[in-house]
């Protein structure tokens, strides 16, 4: 069984490269086959939850050509399946953006009920809403949606929550739907305008994507493409804090400094500092940092996807600070583990109220989620003593090279995968 095992209390000196965003690619993956003609997508992560993707792409039928570790060729003007079921697509969350790019391409599409990290109830209420409206009918049949439309047409639709996947998917579906779909209550993060600019150079007319109203004129066909996608928010916001935790000195190279605008400002109010580039964030950890409190919300709020990394960052930032979780319900189980490595957090409902400590020591910890589990191994790497990090899995669902990342930062960081490798690296640390 992987794990990450770390050496801690190592300040992070160096500079990192951001990968391509995960949540962007998903969705751009799942568009591309909405073309008959060759789509060139670069800038793609090498993780776990795109293989997974391109695999499922592949499965009904389109043909996918790695062109090398981060570019793909895809040509959908093969695929024979409206139907997709593959035992691993299940457990990716956004496999529901195969309903709304089938369902727009071919008005018709059975895709399994997603799974996905386990961070609270996640309805898709909100896209089956959209299908709906642009004439879809819509079944829940043997755990899959099944859904299929005479004609797709456009309609004025206002999203009840602000969903991300809901955005992307009636995006996706309306953007080949006959006439004007106005979404109102849309959500702005950055992988939503990338799906729309993508959408955009294979020849849909969407307009608004960052806003709070998307308009689209439906088009009846897209063409081919070459996209390169936007740097990775989370992934960046991940270092940053890494940074910031060890008291480290990192550039962060590969990333639009404007996403990062909530994370940064979180960060100087602590005490850190943190200089901005064209294309490159350098965040200096301080070594009195101080409390502050944080609401996650949609972009451009907190980021629900940093909470955990931030709510580390907190627990060894002098006095009291409240973090509240406002997206996910279930987004704060991984504070038992920290709780194991000395930090001193309460959780009444949706809010943590943090302590700060002056020092974690090193544990055995399970990741429960994909964001936990970084937010753990930054634990680990500002703690004193050795760190085990178990169910690594997620984690690399979505962190390119993690370890090695890390480890260019000088951390003292391995994945083994038995006890005999676990203690191979007790003894090099020491
Ligand atoms: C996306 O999930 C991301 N996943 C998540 O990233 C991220 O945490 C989340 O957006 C919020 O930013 C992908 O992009 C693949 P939502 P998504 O629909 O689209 C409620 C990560 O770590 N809701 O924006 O599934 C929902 O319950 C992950 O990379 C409804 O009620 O999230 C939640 O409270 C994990 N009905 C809120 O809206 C719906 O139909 C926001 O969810 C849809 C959502």
């Amino acid at each position: 069984m992987e794990q990450y095992i770390m050496k801690g209390g190592n300040p992070l000196v160096g500079e990192v490269t951001v990968s391509g965003a995960k949540n962007a690619a998903l969705g751009i993956l799942t568009a591309a086959i909405m073309t008959d003609e060759d789509v060139l997508i670069e800038n793609l992560p090498d993780v776990r939850d795109i293989n997974v993707m391109l695999e499922a792409i592949e499965e009904i039928g389109a043909r996918v050509e790695r062109v090398d570790r981060h570019t793909v060729r895809i040509n959908a003007s093969t695929i024979q399946e409206i139907s997709v079921d593959d035992e691993y697509i299940r457990r990716i969350r956004a496999s529901y953006y195969f309903i709304g790019a089938l369902l727009g391409k071919y008005k018709s599409a059975q895709v399994p009920l997603p799974g996905g990290c386990n961070i609270g109830s996640r309805p898709i209420d909100q896209h089956l809403k959209g299908f709906r409206a642009l004439g879809g009918d819509v079944r829940i049949e043997g755990g899959a949606v099944i859904v299929h439309a005479i004609d797709l047409v456009g309609s004025h639709i206002y999203l009840d929550v602000v969903s991300v996947g809901a955005t992307i998917n009636i995006m996706m579906a309306a953007t080949l739907a006959e006439g004007l779909t106005i979404l109102e209550n849309v959500a702005k993060e950055p992988h939503v305008v990338d799906v729309a600019n993508f959408l955009n150079s294979m020849g849909a007319n969407i307009k608004g994507a960052g806003t709070d109203t998307i308009r689209i004129h439906g088009v009846k066909k897209l063409h081919g493409t070459e996209y390169s996608i936007i740097p990775d928010q989370i992934e960046a916001g991940t270092f940053m804090c890494a940074a910031a935790v060890t008291r480290g000195d990192v550039m962060i190279k590969n990333v639009i400094p404007k996403h990062l605008e909530a994370i940064t400002a979180k960060l100087l109010e602590i005490g850190c500092e943190v200089i901005e580039f064209d294309d490159a964030v350098r965040v200096v950890g301080k070594p009195a940092q101080r409390h502050t409190d944080i609401k996650t919300l949609p972009y451009p709020g907190f980021p629900t996807d940093m909470q955990p990394q931030m709510t580390v960052t907190l627990a060894l930032a002098a006095g009291t600070s409240m973090v509240t979780e406002s997206i996910f319900e279930n987004r704060f189980k991984y504070v038992d583990e920290l709780a194991r490595m000395g930090s001193c957090i309460k959780v009444e409902g949706n809010v943590a109220v943090i302590d700060g400590v002056k020092r974690l020591t090193g544990a055995q910890v399970n990741a429960p989620d994909l964001r936990a589990g970084a937010a753990l191994v930054l634990a680990g790497l500002a703690a004193e003593g050795v760190t085990e990090v178990d169910e690594i899995g997620y984690i690399q669902r979505g962190y390119e090279c993690f370890e090695e990342k890390l480890q260019g930062l000088g951390a003292l960081i391995e994945k083994v995968d038995s006890e005999k490798e676990a203690q191979k690296f007790r003894l090099k640390v020491g």
